[in-house]
């Protein structure tokens, strides 16, 4: 990224103007400014130790002496203070927040199709957890698509924890820190007894946990066993695609969605009474969508006012219509050593129902949050020399 500088200067609007070497310009306001010179952990140079907390300054009573640039930096005198700050330049423009800029350093999400995924290479298990330029490919490959395929894994107990420790600290659940998804008969069942992944039955498209505020980040499910028969596959679905397609295909729906939080729900034994409010189609401030939360089996009791009940409805059907479109879905019956790795904030997952008495099958799945994997991939992005990725930004998924 160019940070060459041809011209700055201090614009009458409280802006401090720098024409880069490539022409572009990026204007950055004095108080935006003026918050580097405040450091959140120590405060300011300035500051008296022991003093109060302090508000931030008022954009009103700013006013630059002068201002240069010396040895890549953009170094500010300020005349209602005396203060000088100094601004390293490759910083400024990493930073710069003009629209245009801005929008330019968001990751471009990549939407597929279930015949895509099929085609995708496999990445190999080993490599990938051993070798950090493999993982970098890894990493870059769920920030754009959400979804990855490994194999090679040893099929024993606890291997996924070999990768998933390499995104950052696996989420603690009820389940654990590693959750086993082993068809069990009832008595060993405990509290899951015939529910979801602990019973033999299809499961539909879902994310998992939308009853929570925040939902599990990134899934692993590695097969350790899985029986010879028919049935017991896995499969994947593109929400983001089916997001963008119901945008198009059905506006008002996708309004709702987007717009309304609906309310999702365990409560299927006396030990859950989770509840939360979510919306199923999260977008960000441009209305790019950054998140999706679906369940069919875990969508609450709603309690939407009375004029939303038909139309929450009318969309759901509409959104569960484009996620079921023919195309959409990826379906693979895991083989022991496979793994499938997605976002949960975007990926929706099922699985169909299988024979127990035809063999084991045997998975184990982990994750590990969307933010712990983001600070770990901008940590590997800067340390194999990927300045752009690391400065990316990249969704907050299906919150709110
Ligand atoms: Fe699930």
């Amino acid at each position: 990224m160019n940070h060459d500088v041809s011209a700055h200067s201090v614009q009458e609007d409280r802006r401090i103007a720098i024409t880069w070497g490539d022409g572009v310009v990026s204007r950055f306001h004095f108080v935006w400014l003026r918050q580097q010179h405040f450091h959140p952990a120590t405060g300011r140079a300035d500051q008296e130790p022991g003093a109060p907390l302090r508000l931030p300054d008022d954009p009103d009573d700013l006013i630059v002496g002068d201002c240069a640039i010396e040895d890549g930096c953009l170094m500010v005198r300020w005349a209602n203070d005396e203060a000088v700050t100094r601004h390293d330049l490759a910083w400024l423009r990493r930073n710069a927040y003009d629209r245009d800029l801005r929008l330019a350093r968001k990751v471009r999400q990549q939407t597929w199709t279930g015949d895509e995924v099929a085609v995708s290479d496999w990445l190999d298990w080993e490599q990938v957890v051993q070798d950090e330029t493999a993982l970098y490919g890894l990493f870059v490959t769920l920030r754009d698509s959400g979804v990855a395929r490994l194999r090679g894994a040893p099929t024993r107990r606890d291997e996924i924890r070999r990768l998933a420790d390499r995104f950052g600290a696996l989420r603690n659940t009820d389940f654990g820190l590693i959750g086993e998804i082993v068809s069990k008969p009832p008595e060993e069942a405990g509290r899951y007894a015939n529910i979801g992944s602990g019973s033999a039955g299809p499961l539909a498209a879902h994310t998992d946990e939308g009853w929570r505020y925040a939902p599990p980040g990134i899934n692993f499910h590695l097969a350790i066993e899985n029986m010879p028969g028919e049935g017991g596959e896995s499969m994947l679905f593109d929400g983001l695609l089916a997001a963008e397609r119901l945008r198009t295909s059905n506006p008002e729906a996708f309004a709702f969605l987007s717009s309304t939080p609906m309310r999702f729900a365990a409560e299927r034994n006396p030990q859950e009474r989770y509840y939360a409010h979510g919306r199923m189609i999260v977008t960000d401030r441009d209305g790019e969508i950054v998140g999706v939360r679906f369940s069919d089996r875990t969508l609450g009791v709603q309690d939407l006012d009375e004029d939303q009940i038909e139309p929450a409805y009318r969309a759901l059907r509409a959104f569960a219509s484009e996620m079921y479109a023919d195309d959409l879905v990826y379906r693979h019956k895991l083989q022991p050593g496979e793994c499938h790795v997605f976002d949960n904030h975007r990926v929706l997952h099922a699985r169909s129902g299988f024979d127990p008495s035809e063999g084991p099958r045997y998975i184990q799945q982990c994750s590990v949050d969307r933010e712990e994997f983001h600070n770990t991939y901008r940590q590997l992005a800067e340390k194999l020399g990927h300045e752009d990725d690391a400065a990316m930004i990249l969704p907050n998924g299906a919150l709110g």
